[in-house]
């Protein structure tokens, strides 16, 4: 294995690139933050949303976050991140997280590295703070994800996936990452899912594979340190490192508001029901919470698609 080519996932997914809005975190209240992006899924870049969280500035400090004493142990990967994150646990080793950390920021600059989702080691949780934009009356506790989940990485891209449930503010650290988001409708749904699904869009004749008549727009932007990147459910994303030094991204998640659960004939939500089939008790719920989002979002006269 060449551990030392770096694998990027971004370009290999095909569509019209634009610009990933953004505002500055000083500009956006709590009230625009949930009224014109949470629920209008509309994804954007918070420029600054967390620069005073003391981990913006200590984290990437050669040596901080490795000398704190920490007893916890972890998985190592040399690999990007992959999805289903489970195809790698065999290729991946236990380690301390200092020592893990000391042989992720000693490696050459070419190495691929990744701790993916660990919790966040109770002896870090100091330097982490709070989301000027989002007051916790509105962070509710997820339905599905972790609160917190922390990615330690060099070099490690996310390969491209989507959530079916709940808001995720994507939090960088340390280093700066490329973002790109799509969503999808009818007319591309299946064709991208199903080959991105089967990992063809790695195979170097992947662009055959793709339609050419029903290209989607990609949403691209960088998150820099102290940004915050806000992920709503249902639009596929790629996440490429921006820089080879040591990067650190929290995802914090809260739970969607319920006009915001799914909606009937939509692509992703119809597939989020019928790949729940195996598990009938936890669909059956799904099912009537989305019912009930719809008569919620008639009853407000919202609709799915502003
Ligand atoms: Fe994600």
């Amino acid at each position: 294995m060449d551990v030392n080519k770096v694998i990027r996932v971004i370009d290999l997914v095909p569509g019209s690139v634009c610009e990933l809005p953004r505002i500055e975190a000083c500009k956006l209240t709590p009230d625009v933050f949930w009224n014109e992006y949470v629920r209008k899924h509309r994804p954007v870049i918070i420029k600054g949303g967390v620069s005073d969280w003391p981990a913006v500035t200590k984290w990437s400090e050669s040596g901080y976050l490795e000398n704190i004493p920490s007893s916890e142990r972890t998985r190592l990967s040399r690999t990007f991140n992959p999805v289903p994150p489970q195809v790698i646990r065999h290729a991946m080793h236990d380690c301390g997280i200092p020592e893990g950390l000391r042989e992720m920021r000693s490696a050459p600059d070419d190495a691929t590295y990744s701790m993916p989702s660990i919790p966040v080691p109770k002896e870090w949780r100091k330097d982490l703070g709070d989301y000027p934009f989002l007051p916790s009356g509105r962070a509710k506790w997820p339905r599905n994800y972790p609160r917190q989940r922390l990615f330690i990485y060099r070099n490690a891209s996310t390969e491209w996936h989507y959530h079916t449930m709940d808001e995720t503010l994507t939090t960088q650290l340390s280093g700066a990452k490329r973002i790109s988001l799509i969503k999808l409708d009818a007319s591309n749904w299946s064709s991208y899912r199903t080959i991105i699904e089967s990992n063809l869009h790695h195979v170097s004749c992947a662009s055959r594979f793709f339609p050419t008549n029903a290209q989607p727009k990609k949403y691209e932007g960088i998150i820099e340190q102290g940004d915050v990147a806000y992920i709503p459910p249902f639009w596929w994303h790629g996440v490429d490192p921006n820089d080879s030094m040591l990067g650190a991204t929290l995802a914090f998640c809260f739970r969607s508001p319920i006009e915001r659960v799914g909606k009937w004939r939509d692509p992703a939500t119809m597939t989020m029901l019928s790949t729940g089939l195996r598990n009938m008790p936890r669909n059956v719920i799904r099912a009537s919470t989305i019912a009930y989002s719809s008569v919620v979002r008639m009853a407000k006269g919202i609709s799915w698609d502003e």
